[in-house]
């Protein structure tokens, strides 16, 4: 048990990170607990019972550590997971704790981007097939069309190493050509994956140049300060000694060589098991 109450940051493995980042630079001084599920990524192809299963035994984990406040950094664990576990388990397990996901700060803004009103989506599967993005985009923006495209290959790509890699421009540009064949009219592209940021810079070399790409970290890091703004409760509760720590269900040798990528520093994590 931690006896701080640190800022609970999950993902299936690297992806969250690229949030965490963004996360300390807007709220430095909270402390942050990482849990990367990298035994178990990719989750965007597995069920929605799976996800679910996995996301649960992750915010129980964070739950024993002390956190109060949990950010799902998945979109796959938040399309799938997270409303049962608002919903039907924290009433249970910790009514006065919370857990948030990045799908739903993401779609209150991402309208005021376009021009055309005409937003393409890249995810996995399970965030495609989720259709929470079309659903969520449509409450705050009625008049927005929204155009999905799953990419299946690029976690797994980007998970191991080769998203920099020739191998990655043939995904990258068969699911790209397939998101904008379905408008013309698309001027803004949604990374709705944590892990994407990672293929921008080849995601921007093979679209047209008035496209834009809007990565979720930023959106969500603001959107989490002013949570806390308006969360005095939980804002209170959440311990401020700017410490983060990180922890993965792999191997820790090798998250820490590959978490820097995503994190933008050194990390140094430490193995647990869930379950
Ligand atoms: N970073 C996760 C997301 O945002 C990747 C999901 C996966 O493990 O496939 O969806």
């Amino acid at each position: 048990m931690n006896l701080k109450k640190p800022i609970g940051v999950f993902d299936s493995g690297y992806g969250g990170l690229t949030v965490l980042k963004e996360m300390v630079q807007v709220l430095p001084q909270y402390d942050y607990l990482y849990l990367g599920d990298n035994a178990r990524a990719p989750y965007g192809p597995r069920s929605f019972d799976t996800v679910y299963q996995y996301t649960l035994e992750a915010v129980n984990w964070f739950f024993e550590q002390g956190c109060e406040l949990v950010i799902l950094a998945c979109n796959t664990a938040s399309a799938k997971a997270l409303r049962t576990i608002q919903q039907k388990d924290l009433p249970k397990l910790a009514p006065g704790k919370r857990v948030l996901g990045v799908i739903r700060p993401t779609t209150e803004i991402i309208g005021n981007y376009s021009k055309t009103g005409n937003i393409g989506i890249l995810g996995t599967n399970g965030t495609v097939l989720s259709n929470s993005y079309p659903i969520e985009i449509e409450k705050f923006f009625p008049a927005i069309q929204v155009f999905q495209e799953a990419c299946p290959m690029w976690v797994p790509l980007i998970e191991n190493g080769e998203f920099n890699q020739a191998g990655a421009d043939y995904f990258v540009q068969k699911n790209l050509q397939q998101l904008l064949a379905q408008s013309p009219e698309i001027d803004t592209v949604l990374l709705a994956c944590t892990h994407y940021p990672l293929l921008l810079k080849k995601i921007q070399q093979f679209a047209p140049s008035n496209i834009q790409f809007v990565s979720q970290g930023e959106i969500v890091a603001k959107s989490l300060a002013n949570y806390l703004e308006r969360h005095t409760n939980i804002a209170n509760k959440c311990s401020l000694t700017g410490e983060i720590q990180f922890f993965t269900t792999d191997d820790s040798a090798d998250f820490d060589k590959h978490a820097a990528l995503f994190f933008g520093a050194p990390v140094c994590s430490q193995h647990i098991d869930l379950q």
